[in-house]
């Protein structure tokens, strides 16, 4: 099955409010704690997070490690507006803050000493603006961890998952769920992707029967 894509921003009003209703504490903080996994040595410096989306991963990432600031990126309004009220709720707002901005038009160089970005991939018509993005963005020497959607087979295939895993949903996020699915990467897709950018030493692994994720020191 090819790829089709979805909209790039989530700007959505209902849309917004449905995912950030949505309960991702286990996909979130399974999301931190593998970062905390593969590099343990990590524990201060700015991190980016591209596609923070409502914030929920930025504010578990900042309390597993104290000593690290997070700058949160997300080009659509409605949800960086929310993830700044969470934010600020939980107290966290000296240490995790936000810029509205598409991460294609980010211009800092080596302005990061990690990176991370679940979920942000498969919105991206142009993954390679991704990868290299990511790779001027931080310091050489830096831990990267990226996360999305495994594209299954089939349509078909894709519903199956969505009946799995999001049964009982709002019709809203499984049309969503479902839509990110058709627009995700193969595993052979991201693998092509970091050769062409000479990213090879990021290592892919698939984790279970939707997700990938990538991980490594950028040089
Ligand atoms: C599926 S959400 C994931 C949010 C968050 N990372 C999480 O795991 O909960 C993807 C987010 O990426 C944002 N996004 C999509 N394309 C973007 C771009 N080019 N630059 C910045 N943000 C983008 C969307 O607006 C949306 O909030």
């Amino acid at each position: 099955m090819n790829r089709t894509l979805e909209p790039e921003l989530m700007e959505d009003e209902a849309q917004v409010q449905a995912y950030a209703a949505a309960d991702f504490s286990q996909e979130n903080q399974g999301f931190v704690d593998r970062f905390r996994e593969y590099f343990p040595e990590f524990t201060e410096g700015h991190v980016l997070d591209l596609g923070c989306g409502p914030g929920d991963i930025p504010i578990r990432f900042a309390r597993t490690i104290p000593g690290c600031r997070i700058t949160g990126v997300d080009a659509s309004a409605p949800m960086v507006r929310l993830a700044e009220e969470t934010v600020r709720q939980a107290g966290l707002s000296d240490r995790i803050t936000f810029r509205c901005e598409r991460f294609q038009d980010l211009t800092g160089v080596s302005v990061a000493d990690a990176a991370m970005s679940n979920s942000l991939l498969h919105h991206v018509p142009n993954p390679l603006q991704f990868w290299h993005k990511l790779r001027l963005a931080v310091k050489p020497g830096s831990p990267v961890l990226v996360m999305d959607l495994l594209r299954p087979e089939s349509p078909e295939e894709a519903q199956t998952i969505v009946d799995q895993y999001a049964c009982g949903a709002p019709d809203i996020l499984r049309r969503d769920f479902y839509n990110s699915l058709l627009a995700a990467f193969t595993e052979d897709e991201i693998a092509s992707q970091l050769a062409q950018m000479n990213l090879t030493r990021l290592l892919i692994d698939v984790v279970d029967d939707r997700h990938w994720v990538v991980g490594g020191i950028i040089h």
